[in-house]
């Protein structure tokens, strides 16, 4: 290469190289932007009443009368049981035994939860009737309206102990 042919592509080269150094500027600051707007609405806080979310967290279970008293409807979706007492009032009881985490199911024959794990026992109502499980199974908040029962998976709430307000009833017509 000759001394002529160097310089005149000199400048073409910085050119060139400047026009690269904007181009990946310009891409760092798009990814940048990208991460930081992930960021912000990964922390932002959730929305309550009224989004978009209550959809997939409340749970249409059905008519007050599809439910018999003291009986026992597992749900799958949101894996809770809806339990309507003998005496007509409805509880939400979470699956999940309060000993160390383990799936419970409804045993009919002895009308009791019966965890496989340990051997806990809970009521109908969610009460433990034999330990090693510390407290009463968990509660969703159910919702009558309009004669329709809808469960609010979205928090679970931790009791101590059984109380009759827990227990939610439809309204009489
Ligand atoms: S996890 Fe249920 S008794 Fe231990």
């Amino acid at each position: 290469m000759t001394e002529n042919h160097r310089s005149m592509n000199e400048p073409l080269d910085s050119s060139r190289r400047s026009f690269l150094t904007k181009l990946w500027l310009l891409l760092g600051g798009v990814a940048l932007a990208g991460y930081s707007s992930a960021v912000v609405a990964f922390l932002r806080p959730r929305k309550t009443g009224g989004t978009s979310d209550d959809s997939a967290r409340i749970i249409e279970a059905g008519p007050v009368e599809r439910f018999h008293p003291d009986s026992v409807t597992a749900f799958i979706r949101g894996r809770f049981y809806l339990c309507r007492l003998d005496d007509g009032g409805f509880l939400a009881i979470s699956s999940k035994c309060t000993h160390l985490g383990c799936s419970i199911p409804w045993v009919e024959d002895e009308r009791r939860f019966v965890c496989p794990c340990h051997a806990s026992t809970f009521g109908i109502s969610g009460t433990v009737l034999n330990s090693p499980a510390p407290r009463p199974l968990d509660l969703y908040p159910v919702i009558i309206q309009n004669n329709i029962v809808r469960v609010d998976t979205g928090k679970a709430i931790r009791r101590g102990r059984f109380e009759a307000s827990q227990v939610v009833y439809p309204r009489k017509i």
